[in-house]
């Protein structure tokens, strides 16, 4: 019986659970003897294996984080680290391998690719960033997470006459920041991908103002940064931005940060459909004798993208969005 393992690595996100129970169950019914990995690739290095079964995976569609624990391991970047998962791989004597996680996980299940053990890899991200998939794992819940809070602060903003700054998660990508904002109706959006004045920002707010509209919602992601200026590490982009538009004088502002909240969460409907999907995709993959590649989302189909790719921009901050966001403001 083949010997397949699955881990989750990486920021955990919602649907990584249910990607774990379809990966097992689909890879049970393949005749796979499945084992899961704890703590991602750190628990590879230190070979915290566990059988599991089609009864160890019940009840966890509906929960979100991941059942397995997650992690982002410095010391699988190391030569001593890569070492010992390579003697864990041939201890449990693994024929394949499932990482489900987002841009750096999958380069590490390329990595062991290229060592000579089968590995699939599952998109699981709230960022969105990674090539080849329409859609990660967890989006579609952070962004109605951020959808739900947006909804909340609109109440305040409204009776109030504020602006309120809201930053959510993104250190690289702005596609939480900019679906959110279009979906919430934020009069503003932020994103790493643009770089923007905070004059241009206050101008937008004051327009605002001047057409009737007496509240504005910004939303920033965490990674942008003022034209001219480097992201600073550290500290909150939301605060300088909010900062900056209390100090122009026109408006009242508050801020908002909503950071980790955006990553928890029962996965909404469509993450559990695409973690089923894309786990039963990866488990198929294997048991063909297929591997180096990622399972993934392109419209409606389940495609399968080289690993080779996965350095590749993601191309999923759409500027045709980002302009409708500014033209539904008006
Ligand atoms: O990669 C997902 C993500 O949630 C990013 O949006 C965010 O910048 C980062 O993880 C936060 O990481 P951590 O949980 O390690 O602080």
């Amino acid at each position: 019986m083949p010997r397949i393992a699955v881990l989750t690595s990486g920021g955990d996100s919602p649907g990584m659970n249910a990607a774990i129970r379809a990966t097992v169950r689909c890879g049970s019914e393949l005749g796979l003897e499945m084992f899961g990995v704890k703590r991602g690739f750190a628990g590879l290095i230190e070979g915290e294996l566990v059988p599991l079964d089609n009864r160890a995976v019940g009840g966890i569609i509906e929960r979100g984080g991941t059942i397995l624990y997650t992690a982002r391991s410095a010391e699988f970047l190391t030569e001593e680290g890569q070492g010992h998962a390579l003697a864990t791989v041939r201890k449990w004597q693994l024929d394949g391998l499932i990482v489900i996680g987002g841009n750096g996980s999958l380069k590490g299940a390329r990595w062991l690719q290229e060592q000579g053990l089968p590995a699939v890899g599952i998109p699981a991200s709230i960022d969105n960033d990674i090539y080849g998939t329409t859609m990660a794992i967890g989006v579609d819940t952070a962004l109605n997470t951020v959808v739900e809070g947006l909804n909340r602060l609109r109440d305040t903003a409204v009776s109030h006459e504020r602006a309120f700054v809201t930053e959510v998660m993104g250190r690289t990508s702005g596609y939480i920041a900019l679906m959110g904002g279009l979906a919430g109706g934020a009069e503003v959006v932020l994103i790493p991908e643009v770089p923007t004045a905070l004059e241009w920002v206050s101008r937008q707010v004051e327009e605002g103002l001047r057409k009737g509209k007496h509240h504005s919602i910004i939303v920033v992601a965490e990674g942008f940064a003022p034209k001219g200026t480097k992201p600073e590490k550290g500290s909150s982009i939301g605060r300088t931005v909010s900062h900056f538009l209390e100090e122009s004088g026109s408006i009242e502002t508050r801020l908002t940060i909503l950071g980790h909240l955006q990553r928890g969460g029962s996965p909404t409907a469509f993450d559990r459909i695409l973690a089923c999907r894309l786990g039963q995709a990866a488990v198929r993959l294997l048991s063909e004798g297929e591997s180096g590649v990622m399972a993934a989302l392109s419209g409606q189909q389940v495609v399968t993208i080289p690993l080779a790719k996965i350095d590749r921009p993601s191309g999923n901050v759409n500027l045709e969005i980002y302009n409708l966001v500014y033209a539904l403001a008006n």
